[in-house]
């Protein structure tokens, strides 16, 4: 788990403000879940077989009395949401759109781009059973991509995956085949067999997927109803001009999804090179004990995003300090304070950092210097005396002495008026 501290946090805390600005541009409500839930939900939700369920979530043992469910830090959103407009009584009948920013948890070995706490900002959507719906979420995500910059570096791969029951057909048929030449398969693979057969198709061993040439193809299985969906989901793409490749061997690894799925992957962060993912999943909220709705979302991964926008050069994370303001003299102490309320009131969008605790000029000016900040405001008793504030420009530029007025004017002219 990451501790974010110094600039990481600052350009963490831009990447999230600016995703979470698209995501209000396409009007989705934001939703606040809590961290922990019961395993069951997880169980029944993203599926026992998966490996999320199977070996990588973060028990508690419940230790009142009164605790009859066993609780998992939440190692993703979708089943949580369901649970909570569900339990609210926001599903049935009803559309929704919502979005959710925060931390998951999977114990998986750690390497870079792979966390045991790892931020989603997530999307969901409920009451649209149409491909309309799952183009909108592409395109949101899209959008999401040109406001970093990042458009260039990612992809998009979708896959139909028809239903549970084209599925298990299709998972029968892969068995069969498979059984014959079992001693060929790896070793999760061949676990794999008998408990969720599907996840071979993106097994990384070679042997694996050489066998998997012969093998019986998903889309022979899917019906025809589904594969025009998926047909005119792709037309949809194609009028918005979002390329995509489709990728036969996606799967996913939570059970939840039916016919759409999709993953936004990038060649520039090695292994972990998915930084979006997500699809279809109607039937979820019956599994969960609503009434049957259809759904759809994604959840992209923050930091594989961030290290994305760091390798492409992206200065992500704005200045911590604008205006650093020098306070001399014990008598100043109060008038700055005064002053430094006063110019918050009039320049929202300035980030002014005041001294405290007095000490030399000097000594406060280095501190202004290091904190980043572009200007020193100085306030001491000739400026007292004077009713006025010296402003000096810290990288370029020449001092002046100014009412707090003109400093006003002055510091707006430096494009701090507004937000
Ligand atoms: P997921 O594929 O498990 O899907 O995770 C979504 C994204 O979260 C991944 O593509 C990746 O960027 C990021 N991620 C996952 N695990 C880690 C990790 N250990 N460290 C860093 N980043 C990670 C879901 O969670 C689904 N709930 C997505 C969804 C929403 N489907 C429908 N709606």
């Amino acid at each position: 788990m990451q501790d974010w501290t110094g600039p990481a946090a600052r350009e963490l805390q831009a990447l999230e403000r600016r995703l979470m600005a698209v995501f209000e541009q396409f009007s989705y409500e934001p939703l606040r879940l809590p961290m922990l839930e019961s395993v069951a939900l997880f169980k029944r939700g993203v599926g026992e077989a998966t490996d999320i369920v199977e070996k990588e979530m973060f028990l508690i043992e419940p230790r009142h009395e009164e605790a009859r469910d066993q609780l998992a830090l939440r190692p993703e959103g979708t089943a949580s949401t369901v649970r909570a407009l569900q339990q609210q009584g926001l599903l049935f009948n009803q559309h929704q759109r919502v979005y959710y920013c925060g931390s998951m948890f999977r114990y998986e070995r750690p390497q870079k781009g792979r966390y045991r706490e790892f931020y989603q900002l997530g999307a969901e959507a409920f009451g649209y059973a149409g491909p309309d719906l799952d183009a909108e979420l592409i395109a949101l995500a899209a959008q999401c991509w040109r406001e970093l910059g990042i458009d260039g570096q990612v992809r998009l791969q979708l896959n139909n995956i028809g239903s549970a029951a084209d599925r298990r057909a299709f998972g029968g048929a892969l068995v069969r085949y498979l059984e014959s030449r079992a001693a060929e398969l790896d070793a999760d693979s061949q676990r794999r067999l008998s408990s969720n057969p599907l996840r071979i198709l993106d097994s990384k061993h070679e042997a694996t997927q050489s066998l998997l040439l012969e093998a019986p193809r998903l889309e022979e299985f899917v019906s025809a109803a589904s594969q025009d969906r998926f047909a005119q989901l792709q037309e949809l793409l194609g009028d918005l001009g979002i390329e995509h490749e489709v990728n036969e061997r996606l799967v996913r690894g939570l059970d939840y999804y039916n016919d759409t799925v999709l993953e936004w992957v990038t060649d520039a962060l090695g292994a972990q090179g998915t930084v979006c993912a997500g699809g279809r999943y109607d039937s979820l909220v019956e599994q969960l004990g609503g009434r049957a709705t259809p759904g759809a979302g994604f959840a992209i991964g923050l930091e594989r995003v961030l290290l994305l926008c760091q390798a492409q050069d992206g200065a992500l994370g704005d200045a911590a300090v604008d205006a650093y303001l020098c306070v001399v003299g014990e008598a100043q102490r109060a008038p700055a304070l005064a002053l430094a309320q006063a110019l918050r009131e009039a320049l929202p969008a300035l980030k002014l950092r005041s001294h405290l605790g007095g000490g030399k000029l000097d000594k406060q000016l280095k501190r202004a210097d290091a904190s980043g900040a572009a200007i020193a405001l100085i306030l001491g008793p000739a400026e007292a005396d004077a009713q006025q504030v010296q402003y000096k420009p810290l990288r370029g530029g020449s001092a002046q002495s100014l009412g707090l007025e003109a400093l006003v004017q002055q510091l707006r002219e430096d494009g701090y008026g507004q937000r």
